[in-house]
């Protein structure tokens, strides 16, 4: 099991930041000294006022606390624009590449500059102080990073929403965290697709708990018309051109929160993992640098959204805060036609491709020609992220896409830890296809079993992390009570990641998947009780459970099971119109792939639902239900298995 191995390339290490002795020797130095390690590293940032505190962190659930650099000053929008101006002025910051193949520029730093500049004196004049919230709620456009920088050089907190997501969805994220200001756009645009932001605002904004709002600037992108509602709404060009493009970043204590940015848990509502400004930086900055053994040079290609983490610490910070040209791209991988990915990697000579193993998969199948189409011969270096990547998707990324040539990184991480926690460094370390291999600098894995004992060796279990980070979330926005219940209570002194994971004989991590009821679609987080929510929240349904399934193209898929409510009766239609209605509640991410009528659930006595058992049937794999004597009814399951989906 320990599988096939890509060994380092030797032409690679001889220019690569970090060797293979170089990083055995710095990561001992990282777990045994951290203090000291950090307090270097940490010198990478541009400080107003220096930190003389480095670490202060304690995982104990009684005295939870995660402070890094806290006495030191700092605007992280300077550090990702200013600083670079004297040497980097003229430099690109960011090439969007619109979804039409002919709509594409360049942003230099100076330019990038003047215009964060604008938008935060924009944001000042309307009222926004160090501490608000600003939710932004936009497309791939470079206006998104604009306003993320703005909201930075004010000390303005911002929440990004994925324009994926409802109107409910908004309404929910900023209700929880008393939004002031949202940043939106008429449309965006997606594989020649429109969606209609504003009015999904102006939806959200009818919703309980939204009353905290009174402006939304809205970003003209498609020029449709659109209800603007005086005085709330407000154009952001008419606005904005009329600012100063000078703008006194404002100090912020490395401590003060950054961002908020929202994810699906086990249990609930999606919860505000928030991220601070110091220890954030730093850690996504140096993550980026050395994972990517980024050069002056090159250019950098994440096709993540920004409505994502990978989006926050690896399109924008990270990117930014080293001086490196980011690729923004608004469109998705199969528009015009299934090569397009290639063609932006031509187009732009693109030297560092991040992506996510649900995109590899999809153009996978369309074969080799839409790839071998386009030369790629600009690219040096491949990424992974979002789920665990199949060995034949990583065998073909690598022979395919990168010919055989280009070193993969699948790169192991989640929107709690701000920033890449266990990934391969491509000079230093070998490469198996399917393992994340080995933890980045500072990073102190351990495994569990189920009675929460640490194993040693080659062992599988659940994954936790034993000491701190600088880019570690610092707690639930609004509940702290939450972020101690979810991840440090169930292994006491513990971080606990919620995956399962296997480490091998040589010290390779390999990520199994979540361990809890959060599904990985197409690698974006889904919670089951949200959809469950969703569901139950429909006239004729009265209950439902919904659990992953195995899933070619996404990972995994979103299963259903629905009871409906006595006279209710099942049918195509309604088996439609309930899928349709999870995508209007939270999002078309969130669309069941299956739905099974179910006529009962699998119970407890004490009416908890096996979802063990709901889980087997739905992976067909109905032998192994295991124990099913301690259920209330057992004769639920046989017409549950008798009537399944996938077989
Ligand atoms: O299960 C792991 C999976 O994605 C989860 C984190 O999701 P999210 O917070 O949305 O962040 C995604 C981008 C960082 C993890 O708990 N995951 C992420 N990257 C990998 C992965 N699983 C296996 N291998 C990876 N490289």
């Amino acid at each position: 099991m320990s599988g096939k191995i890509y060994p380092v390339d030797p032409a690679f290490a001889a220019k690569a930041r970090v060797t293979g002795e170089q990083y055995e020797s710095l990561y001992a130095e990282s777990v045994s000294d951290p203090e000291n390690f950090w307090r270097r590293i940490g010198g990478r940032v541009d400080w107003i006022a220096p930190f003389s505190q480095v670490k202060d962190v304690s995982f104990d659930a009684d005295d939870l606390h995660i402070r890094w650099y806290h006495d030191g000053v700092l605007n992280v929008s300077a550090n990702c624009l200013d600083r670079h101006l004297t040497h980097r002025g003229d430099k690109t910051a960011i090439i969007f590449e619109g979804d039409d193949p002919n709509d594409s520029r360049h942003i230099t730093y100076r330019e990038l500059h003047a215009d964060v500049c604008r938008a935060a004196n924009l944001l000042r004049n309307l009222g926004v102080v160090k501490g608000d919230r600003v939710a932004i709620y936009l497309p791939m456009i470079p206006e998104a990073a604009v306003a993320m920088l703005a909201c930075a050089r004010i000390g303005a907190v911002h929440s990004v929403v994925f324009g994926g997501f409802s109107p409910d969805s908004l309404a929910g994220r900023i209700a929880d965290s008393q939004v002031k200001l949202v940043i939106t756009a008429d449309e965006g645009l997606r594989g020649g697709k429109k969606v209609p932001l504003k009015a999904n605002v102006d939806e959200a904004l009818t919703r309980p708990g939204t009353t905290s709002v009174e402006t939304v600037l809205v970003v003209k992108r498609t020029g449709a018309p659109v209800a603007m509602q005086t005085p709330r709404d407000r154009w952001w060009g008419a606005l904005v051109a009329g600012q100063s493009a000078e703008c006194a970043p404002e100090p912020v204590g490395a401590e003060d929160p950054l961002f908020i940015l929202y994810t699906s848990g086990s249990t609930g509502k999606p919860k505000g993992v928030l991220h601070t400004s110091g220890g954030y930086l730093v850690y996504a900055s140096y993550t980026h640098e050395l994972v990517f053994d980024l050069r002056d040079d090159d250019v950098y290609w994440c096709t993540a959204d920004v409505g994502w983490v990978t989006g926050h610490s690896y399109v924008v910070y990270g990117p930014l805060a080293n001086g490196a040209t980011t690729l923004m791209f608004e469109g998705v991988p199969n528009w015009p036609d299934t090569s397009r990915f290639w063609q932006v990697v031509d187009k732009h000579k693109v030297t560092l491709f991040y992506t996510a193993p649900t995109a590899i998969r999809a153009l996978m199948r369309e074969g080799e020609e839409p790839v071998r189409k386009a030369s790629r011969a600009s690219l040096r270096l491949l990424g992974s992220v979002g789920e665990p990547i199949n060995p034949e998707a990583w065998e073909w990324y690598h022979r395919v896409v990168g010919d055989g040539r280009c070193p993969i990184v699948d790169t192991w991480w989640q929107t709690e830890t701000g920033g890449i926690l266990i990934t391969p460094l491509a000079g230093a370390i070998d490469a198996k296809p399917g393992s994340a291999t080995k933890p980045f600098f500072g990073i102190k894995p351990a495994i569990v079993d189920t009675n929460g004992q640490v194993q040693e060796g080659a062992c599988e279990g659940n994954l936790i992390l034993t000491d701190s980070w600088p880019g570690q979330m610092r707690t639930v926005y609004g509940d702290h009570q939450r972020f101690v219940e979810t991840y440090f209570k169930t292994y006491p002194g513990a971080y606990f990641t919620g995956d399962g994971a296997r480490r091998d004989a040589d010290g390779y991590y390999w990520i199994t998947g979540r361990v809890d009821d959060v599904i990985n679609v197409s690698g974006h987080r889904i919670g089951t009780a949200e959809v469950e929510s969703a569901l139950v929240a429909h006239p004729k349904v009265a209950e439902a459970a919904v659990v992953g399934c195995p899933h070619d193209i996404k990972g995994q898929g979103i299963y259903a099971y629905v009871t409906l409510k006595a006279g209710e009766a099942p049918s195509d239609a309604l088996r439609k119109e309930l899928i349709a209605w999870v995508r209007k509640e939270i999002g078309p991410i969130a669309s069941p792939d299956f739905l099974q009528w179910a006529p009962s659930l699998p119970k407890t006595r004490s009416g908890k639902i096996m979802r063990r058992i709901l889980r087997k049937i739905a992976e067909n794999a109905p032998d192994q239900l295991g124990d099913t004597s301690t259920l209330a009814d057992p004769s639920v399951v046989a017409n549950l298995v008798d009537e399944r989906l996938i077989r």
